[in-house]
């Protein structure tokens, strides 16, 4: 029984030998380096780009700019179009870029491109009430903008607050890097992405080329969270058209530094909840107001309200999103985009609601289960949040929650909180191969990626446990798009959707060693499961959990540590008991670090994310980590796909920055409305 075991990842001595190649690492004949300049203003027009430096500099191969680039084929994604127009929509953009014989050479020839602007004014701030707000087409991935149903009643108790989120940038530990290299007129770009098939289709299609000239490998990627999604960033273009023109191998690292202007971030939010509900908490009415930014480039529209569709019983509902159009850079996917921040704002005003009723948290939650989705009718195809709450509030010792504002141990103020975690469990379609090696082994293949989650390891077991033999006579080969199709690490339906292919293609070839009589060497086995995702019935299908949270808040400093998190999660069967803790315990890591420390702060005068470094953008650190634990229950679901599981790359984040505010205000007795909850902004609260 290979499947659930805590199994290392296949990968890890390879890993922590430096055998594993990442993107960057590739190794060709002829490698030269590129680095992108980037635009000095917010908005306005490229008007000349010298160069003359630049290009005397020995070792330097290239300088491409808008006018000389290599054209492209597709510029509809102003975002994509690198190099194709003057027009600057944010700062950081790519407006050059220098080709050299060394990163070195490169760096420094960078510095000496004298660009040249026409600038005109920017508008980079999202207000509550910016003038230009509009409501969406529709929002991330495919849902209406607003929802509404049920008439408004007057409510015994009511809660009406706004919360306010920063922005929010992805931080893997690798940044993005693409080895971009030409044979004749196909390209294999060595990418860090989170899906190579996915990434080939996109790029084949700017550049103007059948999908089969293009190949994306990604053998290993050192984290994603999103910014390495698809549509692709800039970077890989860049690394495309630099290549294309000085005919080598281009290497293009994009910097910690430049990640916060070209890979994506969160948006901030401002979230307006209106709950209104019976004295004995039973929600009436409840309304989740959504105000975002996006950029001029592209739109991206994040769900912060979908959550409030489906997490409680109401007889009224309605959610709004509504978008300022600034001139930022392209804010898009990060770990649980909508039910993350849409999750802080629900679960924190629910706690206010519990609050306003004397109920206790925990309860209140359980006494507003839906029977039903509320949003689409639909049964849930397994929903144990309240079993969740339960066993995390035993486990916890939630009954020793104090009154808010009354426990003090020295210098710090103690509190607990409490919060509600969802994340829907979907699955995409894949395609996968499964054979009998020459040896008598097994190999799989299938275009997965593994962003370190250990999906490589995962689906080993999947495969092993299907052809009912041991995990070392398993080969899973992942990671490059020229092995059968697989949708990418994304919306935490990696697993399922590639864990479902491969376990159809190892059944399948099982059947046909039993027929033929034996592992004969080239027996195989296709399979494609679209057939199959398009026939699921109709079932609102979701994961659950429980965040809670300890904090202490120095009365004297105002710093806050967080002593104990526990989430327990339902999040379908779990396929690796240690990966799957890995993989909780990381969201709620990053969960720690969205409530206290992170927080992108915007330049009205520049027009750019002022803290664009690790020094600067304080993700948390071993030493802010105290104790983090995760548990599941056992919890396969049939509904979700055949193997049962539900995803858990996301679900950790999800409400733990509820559970520490709400803890921050058990602990205080003040209500924190914006995050991060910072020093400074505690202090003037404290007794
Ligand atoms: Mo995740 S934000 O769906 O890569």
């Amino acid at each position: 029984m290979e499947l659930g075991a805590p199994l290392d990842r296949v990968e890890g001595w390879d890993k922590v030998a430096g055998r594993a190649r990442y993107s960057g690492e590739q190794r060709v004949a002829g490698v030269c380096h590129a680095v992108a300049v980037q635009a000095e203003i917010a908005h306005g027009e490229v008007l000349a780009v010298d160069a003359t430096a630049a290009r005397a500099v020995p070792g330097v191969i290239d300088v491409l700019a808008y006018g000389d680039a290599p054209a492209l084929a597709d510029t509809s994604d102003f975002e994509l179009a690198v190099l194709q127009s003057p027009r600057v929509a944010y700062r950081g953009q790519i407006v050059a870029a220098v080709v050299a014989e060394t990163l070195e050479i490169a760096r420094h020839a960078q510095r000496l491109v004298r660009v040249t602007y026409d600038e005109l004014g920017h508008d980079v701030e999202l207000t509550p009430d910016h003038p230009g707000l509009y409501r969406p087409e529709k929002i991330s991935p495919d849902d209406p903008p607003d929802t509404g149903e049920g008439e408004e009643t007057p409510a015994e108790v009511s809660v009406d607050v706004t919360y306010e989120t920063p922005a929010f940038h992805n931080n893997p530990m690798e940044p993005h890097a693409t080895l971009a290299v030409w044979e004749g007129d196909h390209l294999t770009l060595y990418d860090s992405t989170q899906g190579a098939a996915a990434q080939r289709d996109a790029l084949a299609a700017l550049l103007g080329m059948p999908a089969e000239r293009v190949r994306v490998v990604a053998h290993h990627v050192g984290g994603g969270f999103g910014s390495k999604g698809v549509p692709p960033r800039p970077n890989s273009v860049l690394a495309a058209l630099c290549a294309r023109r000085v005919g080598r191998p281009v290497k293009l690292a994009v910097t910690r530094q430049q990640m916060f202007s070209i890979t994506g971030y969160r948006t901030p939010t401002f979230q307006r909840m209106r709950i209104g509900a019976s004295k004995d908490g039973r929600i009436a009415d409840i309304e989740h107001h959504v105000i975002e930014q996006t950029s001029t480039a592209r739109e991206f529209a994040e769900q912060s309200g979908v959550v409030t569709r489906m997490m409680y019983a109401a007889r009224a509902r309605r959610t709004t999103h509504r978008l300022a159009r600034l001139d930022v850079p392209v804010n898009s996917w990060m770990r649980a985009p909508g039910e993350c921040p849409g999750m802080y704002a629900l679960e924190s005003a629910m706690d206010e609601l519990a609050e306003a009723c004397g109920i206790d948290p925990v309860e209140l939650r359980i006494r507003n289960e839906p029977e039903r989705d509320p949003d689409s009718g639909n049964p849930f195809s397994s929903r144990r949040l309240v079993e969740c709450l339960r066993l995390g509030a035993e486990r916890f010792g939630w009954s020793s929650r104090p009154e808010p504002g009354t426990r003090r141990e020295g210098r710090h103020l103690v509190g607990m909180g409490v919060a509600a975690a969802t994340y829907p469990a979907a699955a995409r379609p894949a395609q996968a191969l499964a054979r009998v090696a020459d040896d008598g082994s097994f190999t799989v293949s299938i275009a997965a990626a593994d962003i370190g989650t250990g999906a490589r390891t995962a689906l080993t077991q999947i495969a092993a446990d299907a052809l009912g033999v041991p995990v070392a006579r398993v080969r899973v080969e992942i990671g490059d798009s020229a092995l059968p199709y697989g949708p990418l690490a994304g919306g935490s339906m990696g697993n399922a959707s590639w864990g479902w292919a491969v376990l159809r293609a190892c059944e399948g070839l099982r059947d046909g060693i039993a027929r033929y009589g034996g592992a004969e060497p080239g027996l195989e086995c296709r399979a494609d499961t679209s057939g199959e995702i398009k026939n699921q019935e109709a079932y609102a299908r979701h994961s659950f959990g429980a965040q809670f949270a300890e904090v202490r808040v120095d009365v004297d400093s105002g710093e806050i540590r967080v002593p104990r998190m526990l989430g327990v999660f339902a999040a379908g069967r779990v396929m690796n008991a240690r990966l799957a803790r890995s993989q909780f315990v990381g969201g709620m890591v990053m969960g720690l670090g969205m409530a206290l420390t992170e927080e992108s702060r915007m330049d009205r005068e520049f027009g750019d994310y002022l803290n664009h470094d690790l020094a600067q953008y304080h993700v948390p650190v071993n030493a802010d980590v105290l104790g983090i634990d995760a548990i599941w229950l056992d919890d396969p679901d049939p509904h979700a796909n055949p193997l049962g599981g539900k995803g858990i790359g996301e679900i950790g984040i999800v409400g733990a920055a509820a559970a520490i505010g709400n803890a921050v205000h058990n602990a205080t007795g003040h209500r924190f409305r914006r995050l991060p909850i910072s020093p400074p902004s505690v202090i003037p609260h404290l007794p």
